[in-house]
């Protein structure tokens, strides 16, 4: 983006932010916990997963809607290969305004949205002029009603959203039948609102990060090991990607080349299923139910399995529970807690 656009953008923030009324008082402590969704994702990052999904964006609308464009690479990358992903409609728009670095504090109760339909003039760059600016009349919150409206343009919904309002920004997408590509933790597979989309097909994990763990860029104080240090970033672990869009990996065969015994895979104290530790060792002797680590959700294929429940939120059918069942959601096995798992069935080919 250059550098007139940013000036525009943050001129506009700085006319918009006026001064403090009872209700930014209100607001600052909302701002103060949302503080820690404020970090920003690489552009290799979203370059190595968006390679899978080219076939989906063409005559597309496609929104960012947790972006703000000075920090966004979401933004800059939809643009920058706009003809190349034939996009329709580029939008982002962005929360209050967050850029200490130009006018604003962070503390700006408006917004700003922003438009991009591709390259006017044939030099094939993102041009100033051939963005078009416009604020918000709120503070820009996803939840709001001209962000709905917003939303409601949109085919494809993709962004890092805030992982603090994960449950209601994915329960806004599907409410609106939207596609989606958005970032989150590994934690929220197993949310109450969330698990059922997994279990029901409706959303999957895409090609995600190595080793599950990114670095974004941030002003928090980074708890990363010496050797994952990274200057201006913070490494956060358990992160993947969530969608609906199709793609191949969630149709690729898991290989199963262990066999079955007693030993290797024990049953749990409270649940009519085997205990199996690491997804690439489940038994492809056995179609009984087994207990596996939330990661399998990253080599899942709905044509090898069937997802059964989850210990996290009891969702687990009452036949698969043991009589002498109590109210252990999490597995036993010889009287010791097993971490979460998620409850599988191969399906009979
Ligand atoms: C994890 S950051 C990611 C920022 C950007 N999407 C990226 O990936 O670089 C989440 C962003 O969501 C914004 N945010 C927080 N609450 C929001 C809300 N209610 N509506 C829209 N955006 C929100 C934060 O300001 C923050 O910039």
């Amino acid at each position: 983006m250059g550098i007139k656009n940013r000036a525009i953008i943050a001129l506009l923030s700085a006319l918009l932010c006026g001064g403090m009324t009872m209700g930014d008082v209100k607001g600052l402590h909302a701002a103060k916990k949302a503080k820690k969704d404020e970090f920003y994702t690489q552009r290799v990052d979203i370059e190595n997963e968006l390679r899978h999904y080219k076939a989906h964006f063409r005559d597309k609308v496609v929104l960012c809607n947790c972006d703000d464009p000075r920090q966004s690479e979401f933004f800059k990358y939809f643009a920058e290969n706009f003809e190349m992903l034939g996009l329709k409609r580029l939008i982002a728009t962005c929360y209050k305004s967050q850029d200490v670095d130009l006018f604003s504090q962070g503390d700006c109760e408006r917004a700003i949205c922003q438009i991009y339909e591709g390259d006017k003039n044939g030099n094939m760059i993102v041009d100033d002029d051939e963005i078009g600016v416009r604020e918000l009349k709120g503070d820009g919150d996803f939840r709001s009603e001209e962000c709905i409206e917003i939303l409601k343009e949109a085919d494809i919904v993709v962004t890092n959203p805030p992982f603090s309002l994960f449950r209601e920004y994915v329960a806004q997408l599907v409410q609106y039948g939207k596609k989606f590509l958005i970032i989150g933790h590994q934690n929220a597979i197993t949310y109450k609102e969330i698990f059922p989309l997994f279990k029901g097909n409706r959303i999957w994990l895409g090609f995600g990060f190595k080793g599950n763990a990114a670095h974004f860029r941030s002003r928090y104080e980074d708890t990363a090991v010496a050797s994952d240090h990274r200057e201006g970033m913070i490494r956060v672990s358990g992160v993947m990607w969530f969608t609906n869009l199709d793609i191949q990996k969630r149709h690729e065969i898991l290989p199963l080349y262990k066999k079955y015994t007693l030993a290797e895979f024990p049953k749990y104290d409270n649940y009519d299923a085997i205990e199996v530790s690491k997804s690439a060792d489940i038994p492809c002797d056995d179609y009984g139910v087994m207990g596996v680590p939330i990661t399998f959700m990253d080599k899942y294929n709905s044509d090898q399995f069937e997802i059964i429940g989850c210990s996290d939120n009891g969702a687990v059918a009452d036949e698969y529970k043991l009589p002498h069942f109590k109210s252990h959601n999490e597995p036993y096995l010889n009287g010791k807690k097993v971490y979460k798992r998620i409850f599988i069935r191969r399906k009979q080919k």
